[in-house]
């Protein structure tokens, strides 16, 4: 794992190269003030200061400065220096002028590396590119944001072969030895007459990994209780409605909504923040075999509401259900999940934002302006009443999908929300989980995305109490 604790650091009057930062408005005038030898070298290089992520070299002997094009230099985002902490030979630097600010998360994360599975290295190893900041006391938060990140990326990242429900298990119980939580799980027939529909969606998949409630508690009795909930399909082959190839090709990540739960859940415990935890993963394989569920098989759920299974394939919103239902029986302030529910929210809003779907207008108001604060977006879309009749099934109370092509991340949210206790705020992040193509500070592969989002709403909801 990248250590990103060595790579911003207190400016204590170190040596370093200075990184100039520049913008379409300022960037005239900031030339203006530069050596002739400086203004003759960027112009040579058409170097405008416009386009957002340019930068290049000042030479000074035989060291440099380097200056950079950000959209807002008044403003540093959390990704605009993050290429060139991807880039910089390795070194100490700082800003020539203001503080990175929420740019120190793009920094660690731009140096994030995925290499578990490479024997020998495309290009030599470069060394920490160090960030030093005159502001000491934002390191730590940015530290444990970009930690948390990680923990998303590697979970996604690692191999079905290598990361079933027993390892997604371990992951868990690791957060708990280094937070001091409590953890159950809950598996066999205890899973078969609990959660019958968690059972069901990993009957097909061979004992070794077999499937799993994973429930993790934190906190204090006296505090607000708060459940969050992560679809921890750790491969979703479709079931015996089996996906296409190229649809089946990345499912290794549909575990990426447990993977941002629990990072979620060691971020709030990391803070201390004033809550009680309550942490839960339907961990499952949707797997093809003789003993795999199928289309038409009517399951009852936890909540005994019986669901009819129109396609095996939307096997998420099914172990959600069970979760939810068990979440809601010690009646939640406040209950969050993320899934990488529906290929639908990425054909709505494509690979960068997660669908954000809230039964509470305060609650989805809220999470847009902590997403717009972290700059880590999310869209609000409704959950329609007017299409809940369409879950209807002709011999079940429900069936597990509309019959309708279109709305699909809409008819799963509402499937969902059948299961969500009365008068609890719920809000629900189809998420993706993964990123393609890269961005800087995000290379393709598994990613977080409305992580920092939901944990800065509920920072302002339980610190503010
Ligand atoms: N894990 C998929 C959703 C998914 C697909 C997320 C591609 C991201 C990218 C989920 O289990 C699924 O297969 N959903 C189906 C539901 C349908 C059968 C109602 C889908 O979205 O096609
Ligand atoms: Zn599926
Ligand atoms: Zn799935």
């Amino acid at each position: 794992m990248t250590d990103f604790a060595s790579l911003l650091a207190a400016d204590r009057g170190q040596k370093t190269r200075a990184i100039h930062v520049v913008d379409k408005g300022s960037f005239a005038a900031w030339l203006k003030k530069r050596p002739a030898d400086d203004r003759a070298l960027l112009e040579a290089q058409r170097f405008d200061g416009k386009t957002a992520f340019d930068f290049t070299l000042l030479p000074r002997g035989a060291e440099f400065e380097v200056v950079s094009a950000v959209k807002d230099a008044a403003k540093l985002s959390a990704w605009c220096l993050a290429k060139l902490a991807e880039r910089l030979p390795e070194g100490t630097y700082k800003l020539a002028a203001g503080e990175p600010g929420a740019a120190a998360l793009g920094w660690l994360l731009g140096q994030y590396r995925f290499d578990a599975y490479r024997s020998a290295r495309e290009e030599p190893e470069r060394g920490a590119r160090i960030l030093l900041t005159g502001e000491p006391a934002r390191i730590d938060p940015a530290l444990r944001l970009a930690e948390a990140t990680a923990l998303v990326r590697d979970l996604v990242n690692t191999p079905a072969a290598d990361l079933g429900p027993a390892e997604l298990e371990q992951a868990v119980r690791a957060v708990a030895t280094e937070t001091g939580a409590h953890v159950r799980v809950t598996a066999g027939e205890k899973l078969t007459d609990g959660f019958p529909l968690i059972a069901a969606v990993g009957a097909g998949a061979t004992e070794a990994r077999a499937p799993r409630l994973i429930e993790l508690e934190w906190g204090k009795r006296e505090d607000p209780l708060v459940a969050v909930i992560g679809k921890g399909v750790c491969f979703d082959t479709g079931g015996l409605d089996l996906k296409p190839a190229s649809g089946m090709r990345i499912m290794k990540k549909d575990m990426g909504g447990a993977a941002h739960a629990l990072a979620l859940a060691w971020l709030i415990i990391g803070e201390r923040l004033p809550v009680r935890l309550h942490l839960l993963i339907p961990a499952v394989e949707n797997a093809v075999s003789g003993s795999a569920y199928r289309p038409g098989d009517v399951l009852r759920s936890r909540k005994g509401l019986c669901v009819e299974v129109d396609n095996t394939d939307a096997e998420g919103r099914l172990v959600l259900a069970d979760a939810l239902a068990r979440a809601s029986e010690d009646k939640p302030e406040l209950i969050v999940d993320f899934a990488t529910l529906t290929g639908a929210a990425r054909v709505a809003l494509g690979p960068d934002l997660p669908a954000m779907f809230a039964n509470d207008d305060e609650l989805a108001q809220s999470i847009e302006s902590a997403a717009r604060e972290t700059d880590d977006p999310v869209w609000r879309m409704p959950l329609w009443d007017a299409y809940d009749d369409d879950l209807k099934s002709s011999i079940a109370d429900l069936s597990n999908m509309a019959n309708n092509p279109m709305a699909g991340c809409i008819y799963a949210a509402l499937f969902l929300r059948r299961f969500v206790g009365a008068d609890i705020s719920w809000a629900h992040l189809d998420t993706w989980a993964w990123r393609d193509p890269a961005k800087p500070g995000r290379p393709k592969g598994g990613d977080a995305l409305g992580l920092r989002a939901i944990f800065a709403m509920v920072q302002s909801r339980y610190l503010q109490r």
